[in-house]
């Protein structure tokens, strides 16, 4: 047989050991990051239908939930909060003893060395269900930095040792900075949600959180899936505005964003791996379609292989306890 010339690719391939050798990109379980529905109430622990192991708590059986994640070694989460009233403004989302509020004095007490991250939007605290204040149908920009700016203030009074800020308003990383510091919580990072899309994959949050808009869409402040300059104006602007993290949402169907968002800046990024992302999974695994250990591990890996430090997950809880072995 006439002699061929080509690479044998298959040599690095050969054993376990040889592939574990030569493996590019790991996953962590300091990577992962745990979000958190708190809801005022008693005794709650309300299953979210369209999320299956996701659940609505209330302070009283939040513990037992945020004990499990420090005991897996999630190194932080992030806590959304459902009012029990809502009104025009969003009042409860920067009341001093508001869900938020509470549920991170009492998760920072007991855990002082857990990461907690609070999302500071509008959504799940406004009746009209919009991220920001409202005239008509309108989407005030310049009338929510302030009300976002007691927010996170309030949430940094509280302990959060992050501020994730997800509204979209514009100049929201300044305004936010502007009140911490002013509030002397210059030392409280912001992890500001800088590359949102308007996507159709939150839909089983907004269930979770009890934020969906009562009119129109978020097409007027979140971005168009079709746009990837448009990720580089968001991302600048945020970084000028002080932005410590830059957030990318959703994950899946947004990696070549994140991928540019790597080359292109030096903060930490986050991946935030939606709703309907982890709704799909857990379906398809449900209906034994999919294996859904090694299709989260390869999702979560495709994220990490794309630029991501850090992941905001559902999955986090099974992926720590995955790489554990158990
Ligand atoms: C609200 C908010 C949303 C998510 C996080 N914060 C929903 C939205 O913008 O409508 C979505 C998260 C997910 O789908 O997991 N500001
Ligand atoms: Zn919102």
């Amino acid at each position: 047989m006439k002699e061929l010339n080509f690479r044998r690719h298959r040599r690095l391939r050969s054993s376990q050991a040889m592939r574990s050798m030569v493996k590019e990109t790991y996953l962590h379980k300091e990577d992962l990051i745990y979000p958190i529905f708190v809801m005022e109430g008693e005794n709650i622990k309300n299953p979210v239908s369209s999320m299956p192991g996701v659940f609505q708590f209330s302070l009283d059986t939040l513990n037992a939930e945020v004990d499990e994640v420090v005991e897996l070694g999630i190194p932080a989460v992030i806590l959304f909060g459902l009012p029990a009233e809502k009104d025009a403004v969003g009042t409860g989302a920067f009341h001093d003893h508001g869900i938020v509020q509470e549920a991170t004095r009492q998760v920072k007490e007991r855990h002082p060395e857990l990461i907690v991250i609070a999302d500071t939007c509008l959504c799940e605290f406004t009746d009209h269900g919009h991220c920001g204040v409202v005239e008509g149908e309108k989407i005030l920009n310049d009338a929510s930095l302030d009300v976002l700016g007691r927010t996170a203030v309030s949430q940094a009074k509280a302990g959060a040792d992050i501020i994730a800020p997800s509204n979209m308003m514009d100049g929201f990383v300044a305004a936010i900075r502007a009140a911490l510091d002013e509030a002397g919580f210059e030392d409280v990072p912001i992890m500001s949600y800088a590359v949102k899309y308007a996507s159709a994959y939150y839909g089983p949050f907004r269930e979770a959180a009890d934020g969906a808009p009562q009119f129109g869409d978020r097409k007027t402040y979140q971005m168009d899936p079709a746009n990837r300059l448009e990720a580089f104006r968001e991302a600048d602007s945020d970084i000028e505005e002080g932005a410590d993290f830059l957030i990318i949402k959703p994950a899946l169907s947004y990696l070549d964003i994140i991928r540019d968002v790597r080359n292109n800046y030096t903060l930490p990024i986050v991946a935030y791996n939606v709703s309907g992302e982890y709704a799909m999974i857990k379906a398809a695994a449900q209906n034994g379609w999919i294996e859904e250990k090694p299709v989260v591990m390869e999702t979560l890996l495709g994220m990490k292989r794309a630029g991501a430090d850090m992941i905001l997950t559902y999955h986090a809880k099974d992926v720590a306890r995955w790489l554990e072995g158990k």
